[in-house]
């Protein structure tokens, strides 16, 4: 498996590029499910995730040409509505193949994707949109067997905001018989774009970005191509790494205009950022404030940012209390970040951080994707050498990452 070596105390300086955005790329290549024309996306990041759920396509019946950061998918001759529990496992995303299948097949069978390290993550919502919506639906063997001649507009309200789960209610009402409403709608960015490209492939969806979606269904979509958007969470993992390190650096293909809460808190950490507008300038003190967050769904603090503002606090000039509201255990890289030094106690959903000097280049295991990026960030300011085991997880959501950290001046290399 391999490893990443940090020799820490680098200050980061210069310029790189922002790639698309892998939870938005990951929804917008199932909407090509939905028509029976070619659909091409740009700006495609490089991902293992992107290649887990291009397989699952393939494996349906999808064709599928890529070359680069361009895809184009031909569900003419989708044949196999089925997601088997062995590439489910390795990504839970693969559940929004669910809507587009029982919309354009009339009939699916996913797996369910189970537990994973952060947490229960159910669909128990995705499935009720679907019923609420005509779907007759099984739960039997570990997977979720779905069927419905055609499904009809319906009201739909979600328990609790779910990002994946409104994404999949969304695909699936674009080809439903009448209106649908979706109260209670996630409005992260991504679920802006996902309707853009819908919208550009025949849908009639208005609301996305607010919390009432509505969307009209049609008889079928058409082909389309489409820009991903720029990633959010990369950008702002880069934001905090320049900014542990006391750094100057400018980020490309990038906007402040999706991570409003993340600027927020970096301000308050000390940092000068200016807003261009397709790029961010960050400039950060020798020594970070301490800062305070809790994470919730967007437009607040986004829960895929917070261990990495964790590491950025484990070295800030104070304490500082961070609450996690999303996911129940979510606290991973804490154990992690204490072995190489961070003062961490952790109660229930909140951790108090008590910033130290400086932190001591140790062995550590990441266990997550984000958890990942908070270990590297750590590393890029811990003394020493710092070795990261499991980066597997950093290749599921972070592409060309040892590149990019290197053409910023890190000391970072791979151990195959
Ligand atoms: C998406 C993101 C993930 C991010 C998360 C929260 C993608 C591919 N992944 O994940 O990076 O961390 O949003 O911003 O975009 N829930 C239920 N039942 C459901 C659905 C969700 O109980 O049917 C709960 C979850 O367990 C969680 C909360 O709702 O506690 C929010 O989860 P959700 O927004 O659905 O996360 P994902 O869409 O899986």
């Amino acid at each position: 498996m391999d490893k990443l070596l940090i020799q820490g105390g680098r200050r980061l300086s210069g310029e790189i590029a922002i790639s698309g955005a892998k939870n938005a790329a990951l929804p917008i290549l199932c909407a090509a499910l939905l028509t029976a024309e070619p659909v091409t996306f740009t700006n495609l990041p490089q991902l293992k995730d992107i290649g887990t759920l291009l397989a699952l396509l393939e494996q349906m019946g999808v064709k599928v040409a890529r070359e680069g950061g361009t895809v184009t998918l031909d569900a003419s001759g989708l044949n196999n509505p089925v997601a088997p529990y062995e590439m489910v496992k390795t990504m839970r995303a693969s559940i929004l193949v669910l809507g587009p299948l029982v919309a354009r097949c009339g009939e699916a069978r996913v797996s369910l994707p189970g537990g994973c390290a952060i947490g229960a993550r159910p669909v128990d919502q995705h499935i009720k949109g679907l019923q609420a919506m005509g779907a007759e639906v099984a739960v039997e063997h570990g997977y979720v067997h779905a069927k419905v001649p055609r499904l009809k507009g319906a009201r739909l309200f979600t328990d609790m905001v779910t990002v994946t789960g409104t994404e999949n209610l969304m695909m699936a009402a674009c080809l439903a018989e009448g209106e649908t409403v979706i109260e209670n709608a996630a409005r992260e960015p991504e679920i802006v774009d996902l309707a853009n490209c819908l919208v550009s492939m025949g849908a009639r969806i208005s609301g996305a970005g607010t919390d009432v979606i509505r969307i009209r269904g049609v008889e079928r979509l058409h082909g389309a191509t489409h820009r991903i958007m720029p990633d959010r969470i990369e950008t702002g993992t880069y934001l905090c790494a320049a900014a542990v390190t006391g750094g100057e650096v400018r980020l490309t293909g990038t906007s402040t205009g999706y991570l409003d809460a993340v600027v927020d808190k970096l301000l308050d950490a000390g940092c000068e950022i200016v807003s261009e507008r397709d790029a961010i300038r960050l400039s950060a003190p020798a020594r970070l404030a301490p800062v305070n967050l809790r994470t919730a769904p967007y437009p607040a603090f986004p829960t895929d940012m917070q261990a990495q503002f964790m590491a950025m606090d484990c070295v800030a000039s104070g304490v500082s209390v961070i609450r996690e509201t999303i996911f129940e255990n979510r606290f991973m890289h804490a154990v992690e970040l204490q072995r190489l030094g961070a003062d961490i106690r952790i109660d229930g959903n909140t951790a108090v951080v008590q910033g130290v000097e400086r932190l001591q280049g140790a062995t550590v295991m990441a266990t997550d994707l984000r958890a990942s990026a908070s270990l590297v960030i750590a590393g890029l300011v811990a003394e020493g050498e710092t070795q990261i085991e499991r980066i597997y997880h950093l290749d599921r959501g972070y592409e060309g990452l040892e590149e990019k950290l290197a053409a910023l001046g890190a000391s970072v290399r791979r151990l195959s």
